[in-house]
């Protein structure tokens, strides 16, 4: 009797490893296929006006008012596989390059510098992009290598190792500076020598500032990133100062930051945000400086990213804006597409 139950709990038991084991691959693929998903939907909102839905050329609706280069076939296996899975994250994730002749930075040819690709870096989290990248290689018929899970695990372990670290040090560095001041009283001295604990500090501010780079490593790669509000700029300033950082402000607006793939003037550029011909009579530069620095802060959904502008760079932006001044048309301006 007792032979054929131990015999039927360890049919049962290797029966549930093998239904767990199928299930942990399932759960995998299932994983796999939900950062796909996210990324598909990232993708409709963010990149398909320029690379359409499969990723072809000319199938977004605004590939035809790009000017050169116009926006990469992504469905295009033998030329996006001899991307890795690195190289398209940090494409989407990087800082905008100011390729104005002369005074631009110098780039090498293999960074990827067209201010017409808008960078995501500063609109959406690293998972995010990381789930873009999945659904991109779906394009082209391959799939991410990148372990999601595997990387949000890995960071959370290092912030948990990283708090453990941080409450022992303050422990240490709390004991010790307490044991000095007994030591002080005892002597009838007023303060405490600091020098006494110097050492345990250090090691209290080391654990705390590696602490504060654990978290927002984890941070950045669940959370969309957060900025401070936008401070009111300055915008007072002589008419030649105007006219000079206008200047520099056009440069950047077609040689760094690419706004031109998506707002039109003059009847060139693209049509994903509307017209800026009458900018300089529409809006307000005060206005036009926290939009450009912050727009998800006004509209969190909004298509136009957050391309990272500093102050200076959103100045001269501004006040290019300002100059644009066209006559009222006679027909009105079309609505951007949503
Ligand atoms: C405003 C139009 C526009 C938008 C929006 C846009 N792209 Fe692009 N993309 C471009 C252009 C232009 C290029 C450059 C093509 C070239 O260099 O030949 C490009 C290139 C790329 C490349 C190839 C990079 C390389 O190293 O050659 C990838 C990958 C890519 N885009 C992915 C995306 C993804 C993903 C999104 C959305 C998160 C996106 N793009 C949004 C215009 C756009
Ligand atoms: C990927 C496309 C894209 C890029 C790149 C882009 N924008 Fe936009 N922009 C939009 C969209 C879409 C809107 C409409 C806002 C909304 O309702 O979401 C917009 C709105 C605006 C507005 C408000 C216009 C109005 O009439 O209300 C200004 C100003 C503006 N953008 C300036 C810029 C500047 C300057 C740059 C470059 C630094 C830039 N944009 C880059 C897509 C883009």
């Amino acid at each position: 009797m007792r032979t054929i139950v131990g015999l039927r709990k360890i049919v049962l038991v290797s029966a549930l490893a093998g239904i767990s084991a199928v299930a942990g691959a399932a759960g995998c693929t299932l994983f796999q296929s939900e950062q796909v998903a996210k990324g598909q939907k990232l993708y409709a909102h963010y990149c398909m006006h320029c690379h359409g839905e499969h990723g072809r050329q000319n199938e977004g609706y605004n590939w035809g008012n790009m000017p050169d280069p116009r926006p990469k076939d992504l469905s295009n296996r033998s030329e996006m596989s001899t991307f890795k899975d690195e190289e398209i994250f940090s494409t989407i994730s990087r800082d905008m390059k100011d390729t104005t002749p002369e005074k631009g930075d110098k780039i090498g040819d293999d960074e990827f510098a067209v201010p017409t690709m808008p960078t995501f870096k500063y609109t959406l989290s690293e998972e995010e992009i990381w789930s873009v990248v999945a659904y991109v290689r779906t394009l082209h018929g391959m799939k991410s290598e990148f372990d999601i899970p595997g990387r949000i695990k890995k960071l959370e372990g290092e912030q948990l190792t990283a708090q453990k670290n941080f409450d022992q040090s303050k422990q240490t560095f709390d004991a010790a500076q307490k044991k000095a001041e007994d030591e002080a009283e005892k002597a009838g001295k007023d303060e405490a020598d600091e020098s006494v604990y110097a050492k345990e500090q250090e090691a209290f501010i080391a654990a705390k500032k590696a602490l504060d780079t654990a978290q927002a490593a984890l941070t950045s790669f669940k959370e969309r990133p957060k900025y401070a509000a936008i401070q009111r700029p300055d915008l007072t300033m002589k008419p030649d100062q105007a006219a000079k950082l206008a200047d520099r402000g056009k440069q950047l607006y077609a040689n760094k930051y690419g706004c031109n793939a998506c707002h039109q003037v003059n009847d060139t550029g693209g049509a994903v945000g509307p017209a800026l011909d009458r900018a300089g009579f529409r809006l307000n530069g005060t206005w036009v400086f926290r939009w450009v620095k912050y727009p998800q802060s006004m509209k969190p959904e909004t298509r136009m990213p957050n391309l990272g502008l500093n102050d200076d760079d959103a100045k001269a932006v501004t006040m290019y804006l300002d100059t644009l001044r066209a006559p009222k048309p006679d027909k009105p301006i079309e609505k951007a597409a949503n």
